[in-house]
């Protein structure tokens, strides 16, 4: 298979939801649909248990056995379907943004009763901003549900986007009976199967006789009412509206009875795209582009801690990546050969001698990588779009043991390039400020740092609302405020200017003091 084939025939995308939804449940019946897994069950036990929430330990542990998780490659009817797992735990989302940079393609799980919901619309929101293609699955029909219109109307008004449904439940919870295919125009009718995948059957005229004698003539008359209102209400799919994402197909089913998976899979192998084109700082990197290019968007510390190696995770973006050769890791300049470049099939991890762009590979990595690093055949590209958003909650770091200050700085070093959280520095009194998404992010870090780096933490309350990166044009009113707020001022690891909101009403009113100052919740812009 030529070079462009393989590329086209890639597809690497997300599956996304609030916790509970039914993100694990269905990527694990997508790996049964693809013959990547055999039986249900495997991808399951490897997810954080809710009963570990309060216990770090227990989800660090869970989390390095995740890594088998990170990726799961399969194939389908010929796609090489590249799933990357997002962590459901909220405290992990950064993680999930970050992910997110690497797919191409989203799919939202939505539980039928429950509508979308928080985590969902949050996530979709890093969506929105990169325009990425999403596919909604509506998840749990076999249980009672809202009328499939008022969720379709609940997913336009919450996520934003136009919907159009290619599949139409019949019934729900006791009453369902099955669903119809408006893709290709047919009817699958419901048995519940944990194992089994179920076949459909092909009925293009819902006017028919046959409609009623499989589902009865109430469900078929209502069926058929609905099918109208659905042609009037959401026009045929346009591919290039849902590729814009601005349109979002939407299916039905039930992901623990592997019901309403292959219209979805079969779909998705249509519609979803291909490797996309890449922003760089210097240009746009195309897939088909003959010489290699990837970044690190994700870094997964080894659990074991008398090994500080860690797997950094490359999506790449164009050219053909191969082992043992010499690429150029564009930060620091040098050249690097990689000799176990892993990829990721189901649960396996392999040995690869080349990748495609769309895929992820795992490089084995002593400290050398961070987040957003890119590497080339020595062309100085720098990818766009991991931004750092700014984190929720903020604590003074302080060490406790002045024997190890060393290891202290090395192991928040080590730690931030991974994305564990992030470091600010204030500029008024260089205490060190780490900021988190979650607050079992600082119960991570101060454990790593005991066990990885044998030094000892200490926190310190400090009140922040919020971390925002300034720019303006006006230079002397940049300076004016940095001067005059430089209690507030930070640098962040990369060295930019971040200033740091003790609240609301301080932000408002810096806002409005300095208006031609722009103050963004994220690091890039
Ligand atoms: P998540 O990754 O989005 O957090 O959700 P997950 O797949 O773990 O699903 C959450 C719960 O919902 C699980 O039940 C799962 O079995 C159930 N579930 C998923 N899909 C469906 C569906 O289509 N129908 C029904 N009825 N339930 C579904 P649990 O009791 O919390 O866990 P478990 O004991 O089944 O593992």
């Amino acid at each position: 298979m030529g070079y462009k084939e393989e590329i086209l025939r890639r597809r690497t995308f997300g599956i996304i939801s609030h916790p509970d939804a039914g993100k694990t449940t269905l990527t694990e019946k997508l790996l049964l649909f693809g013959g990547a897994i055999h039986i249900a069950g495997a991808v399951k036990s490897n997810k954080i248990k809710k009963t570990a929430t309060s216990d770090f330990m227990e989800i660090e542990r869970q989390r390095g056995i995740s890594v088998a998780t990170s990726v799961m490659g399969f194939e389908y009817k010929g796609i090489k379907i590249n799933i990357l797992d997002t962590p459901g735990h909220q405290d992990f989302a950064e993680d999930t943004f970050r992910t997110l940079t690497a797919c191409d393609s989203v799919i939202i799980v939505v539980d039928s009763a429950k509508g979308v919901e928080s985590q969902t619309r949050k996530l979709m929101q890093v969506c929105r901003m990169r325009k990425t293609p999403v596919i909604v699955f509506i998840n749990k029909l076999d249980r009672p549900s809202n009328d499939p219109f008022d969720i379709l109307d609940d997913v336009e008004r919450e996520l934003q986007i136009k919907v159009n449904p290619l599949s139409w439940p019949i019934g729900s919870g006791d009453t369902f009976k099955g669903i119809y295919n408006i893709y290709n125009q047919s009817l699958c009718l419901y048995t519940p199967s944990i194992q089994n995948i179920q076949e459909g059957l092909e009925i293009t005229d819902t006017d028919s006789e046959e409609l009623d004698q499989h589902i009865g003539k109430r469900s078929a008359d209502q069926l058929r009412e609905d099918l109208e209102l659905v042609r009037e209400v959401y026009p045929n799919l346009n591919r290039e509206e849902y590729l814009d994402a601005q349109v979002a197909p939407v299916f039905f089913g039930s992901a623990l009875n592997n019901f309403g998976i292959r219209e979805l899979l079969d779909c998705f192998i249509e519609v979803a795209p291909a490797p996309l084109p890449r922003e760089t700082e210097e240009r746009i990197v195309q897939p088909d582009e003959e010489k290699f290019s990837g970044f690190v968007f994700k870094i997964h510390a080894n659990m074991d801690p008398n090994h500080r190696d860690r797997l950094a995770f490359v999506k790449i973006c164009s050219g053909v990546f191969k082992r043992n050769t010499n690429y150029l890791h564009v930060r620091n300049g040098k050249n690097l050969k990689f000799s176990t470049p892993t990829a990721f099939m189901a649960s396996k991890k392999t040995i690869i001698e080349d990748a495609y762009p769309g895929d992820i590979i795992g490089l084995h990595d002593t400290g050398t990588f961070k987040i957003g690093d890119t590497l080339t055949e020595g062309e100085k590209l720098h990818f766009k779009g991991i931004p750092s958003f700014s984190p929720e909650l903020f604590k003074y770091i302080e060490n406790s043991d002045p024997m190890k200050s060393k290891q202290l700085n090395k192991g928040i070093d080590q730690l931030m390039d991974e994305g564990v959280a992030q470091l600010f520095v204030n500029q008024f009194n260089n205490r060190k400020i780490i900021g988190t998404v979650g607050a079992l992010q600082f119960e991570v870090i101060e454990y790593r740092l005991l066990h990885e780096y044998s030094a000892i933490c200490r926190w310190e309350p400090i009140n922040l609302y919020k971390a925002c990166w300034i720019e303006s044009l006006d230079y002397a009113q940049l300076e004016d405020f940095k001067k005059h707020k430089s209690q507030y001022m930070a640098k962040d690891k990369e060295g930019r200017d971040v200033f740091l909101a003790d609240s609301q009403y301080m932000l408002q009113i810096a806002q409005a003091n300095y208006p031609k100052l722009i103050f963004h919740f994220k690091s890039e812009f």
